[in-house]
């Protein structure tokens, strides 16, 4: 049973061994990347490696990889540690997510949210020192250039600047526009960071890192809008985090400002927009629009 249902999920979505090769490959890089458990301090090594390794799409690391290896990087030493920093990211902006003083969720890939299974301090510091880990393993790359793209993509005019006006617009009537200020910053900075980063390091031209950024803005909106329908009506064994967590937050979330059919109409657009610019690009294969696909389906 399980067999048939997996070839089908593969027959109907080409492409999908390549990203499941990558997510297993990132899996193990991320293991040898965070510090041993039973090193000082233990908890902490202990909470970044629950919150990190729980599993997750691996997506971000994925987008780096592949920006990487199609713009023509050759080097694993320089696009590992920087895709996994990605990661790093990424997990440690979820912990923070979760916490009782932002969106205070329980449940996280699957387990108990990091500040359940431990406490709010233990979360906050693993979630800082996932953020001073990913800066380290990006810095060894040697691309200032790509350092400072993170911290931009991250800080107040990106990622942090969208959780502040997340949290802000709790309970409020915002516009429609406002909304696509908030995912644009707090999920699609990263998501096209990533991108960014991977390409950089690979020494792309100017013309291909903006159609590339275009590209990230366009499947970094849509996977938020997707987030926000999923959290309406997705499965949550599939999902790994609870449903309905916007809701109860009073959240201004984008199928609450436009309706559940209009976002996915809007997220589907994005998504074939995206595959359009990916198609621009001289590439034997083109796993930007693999990815943009996964993005437009995924139930989790
Ligand atoms: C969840 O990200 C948080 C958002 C930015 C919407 P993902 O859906 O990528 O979560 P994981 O990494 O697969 O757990
Ligand atoms: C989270 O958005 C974005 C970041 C963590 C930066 P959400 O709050 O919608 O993500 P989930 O639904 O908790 O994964
Ligand atoms: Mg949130
Ligand atoms: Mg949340
Ligand atoms: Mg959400």
């Amino acid at each position: 049973m399980m067999k048939v249902k997996s070839m089908t999920i593969k027959a109907a979505m080409p492409g999908l061994s390549y990203l499941e090769k990558k997510r297993k490959e990132i899996d193990r890089l991320l293991d040898s990347y965070l510090p041993p458990a039973y090193e000082k301090p233990e908890i902490l090594h202990r909470a970044m490696r629950y919150s990190v390794l729980a599993g997750g799409k691996r997506i971000r690391p994925i987008m780096a990889m592949t920006a990487y290896e199609s713009f023509g990087g050759v080097e694993p030493e320089i696009i590992n540690p920087a895709a996994c920093a990605l990661e790093m990211i990424h997990t440690y902006s979820l912990i923070h997510d979760d916490l009782p003083c932002m969106d205070d969720d329980d449940l996280r890939r699957g387990q108990p949210t990091l500040h359940k299974k431990y406490d709010e301090a233990t979360a906050v510091l693993a979630g800082d020192a996932l953020h001073d880990l990913a800066f380290e393993l990006l810095a060894r790359s040697g691309s200032a250039r790509a350092v400072a793209e993170l911290a931009q993509a991250i800080g107040t005019q990106g990622m942090i600047g969208g959780q502040k006006a997340d949290v802000d617009a709790e309970g409020k009537d915002i516009s429609l526009e406002e909304i696509r200020y908030i995912h644009t910053h707090k999920t699609g900075a990263l998501i096209r960071g990533c991108l960014r980063i991977g390409a950089i390091l690979a020494d792309i031209d100017p013309v291909s890192l903006e159609k590339l950024s275009l590209y990230g803005e366009k499947i970094g909106l849509a996977f938020q809008i997707i987030d926000d329908i999923l959290d309406v009506e997705g499965d949550q064994d599939k999902l790994g985090k609870e449903v309905g967590s916007d809701c109860k937050n009073k959240k201004a979330t984008y199928p609450g400002a436009v309706g559940l059919k209009q976002a996915s109409i809007d997220a589907n657009r994005l998504i074939d927009e995206a595959i359009e610019i990916s198609r621009e690009f001289d590439l034997n294969e083109n796993h930007f629009e693999v990815i943009a696909r996964f993005i437009g389906r995924r139930k989790s």
